[in-house]
């Protein structure tokens, strides 16, 4: 039997229990030209807060009954003449919250679990990795000296981007939740100055702590911090507008940055970016943050629950910050 996590209503505000339901299904059988995957680590990202809402966006949304779009790494178990993939491989796919997929292999690829562990490809060398990697270098557009300023920044997306402008020769500063998570940005990946937003005045640590300024704001979080964070743009000044978590469970509407006009003054640009856009170059990307991985140059972890009932659980502490690293539930 498949155990899967089927979308039951469509959440206002932060999820609750009976957002989802759990079933047991029996394991359909891979037709000619298909493949059985058993899933092992499925990954939990904020975007799938933003893919239950019925409204125009980068992909579709999941519909009500359907099983709970996220990522995926597996084996194929069965294969039935598959052109490209055999019994053993280990594929990365968007098979969803469950235990079992089985597909044609659309949207699939295939990985080499031997030369990293099958959760650093739903971490650095995988969806996180190639948003900070293209985040930061194409739309963040960073060169050496740049003073970069990332939310969200002990998070997966975030500790990468950290850590590619500190390899590109950038000044960097990292916003995220608590002491813990501070400390880690600034003794463990190596970022100049971090902010703790949960104990201190936003403007004021941005007063002392960038005293010149950014030349790049990265942001993940959106809210108060993004509107902050415009009031210290210098002349010619990037934002990377990634995500913004402190919105997706918003009951009412978002309301935009008073402080946008501090982009005309400095002649700024905002600019959104999604990371499909990039996916003819992430095998170049994935080799380039693999290289620096084996430098040890650029530090990755990742947060790894057990047990597909525990998925409710699991999901929410992305909004509560409880976790370190890249959200990871192992399911079998
Ligand atoms: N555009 C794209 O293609 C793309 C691709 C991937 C991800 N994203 C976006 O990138 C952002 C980061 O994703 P991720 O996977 O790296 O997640 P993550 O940072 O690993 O996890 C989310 C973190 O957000 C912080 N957070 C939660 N609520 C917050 C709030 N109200 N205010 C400030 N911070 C809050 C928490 O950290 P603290 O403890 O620091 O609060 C939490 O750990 C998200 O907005 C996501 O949607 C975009």
């Amino acid at each position: 039997m498949n155990k899967q996590i089927l979308l039951e209503k469509r959440p206002e505000g932060l999820p609750e229990k009976d957002t989802w339901k759990m079933v047991s299904t029996p394991i359909s059988e891979p037709k000619d030209g298909e493949v059985l995957i058993r899933h092992h680590y499925i990954s939990l990202d904020p975007a799938m807060r933003g893919w239950m809402m019925d409204r125009k966006s980068y992909v579709p949304p999941v519909e009500i009954g359907e099983v709970m779009r996220a990522g995926a790494i597996g084996n194929v178990i069965k294969s039935n003449n598959h052109p490209q993939f055999k019994e053993g491989d280990c594929i990365v796919s968007w098979g969803g919250v469950q235990e079992y997929e089985t597909t044609n292999g659309e949207n699939c690829y295939k990985v080499d679990a031997t030369i990293a562990p099958m959760p650093k490809y739903l971490g650095a060398l995988g969806m996180p990795g190639m948003t900070a990697y293209f985040g930061i270098l194409k739309v963040g557009k960073i060169k050496e000296g740049d003073i970069v300023l990332i939310s969200g920044a002990a998070g997966a997306v975030g500790s990468l981007v950290g850590q590619i402008a500190k390899i590109k020769g950038c000044t960097v500063i990292g916003i995220a939740g608590g002491k813990q998570k501070c400390d880690y940005m600034r003794n463990e990946l190596g970022f100049d100055e971090a902010i703790d937003y949960k104990s201190e005045d936003i403007n004021e640590a941005l007063h002392d702590k960038c005293p010149k300024g950014v030349d790049v704001y990265f942001d993940n979080v959106g809210g108060e911090i993004l509107n902050a964070a415009l009031a210290k743009l210098r002349l010619n000044a990037r934002v990377v507008i990634c995500g913004a978590i402190s919105q997706y469970n918003n009951k009412k509407e978002i309301e935009g940055p008073s402080n946008y006009l501090s982009l005309l003054v400095n002649r700024a640009t905002m600019q959104g970016m999604v990371v499909l856009d990039y996916a003819e170059d992430y095998e170049m990307a994935a080799m380039e943050m693999g290289m620096w991985m084996m430098q040890g140059k650029l530090k990755s972890r990742e947060d790894i629950y057990e047990g597909i009932e525990n998925f409710y659980d699991t999901f929410l502490r992305l909004f509560s910050g409880d976790k370190k690293g890249k959200l990871i539930l192992k399911v079998i």
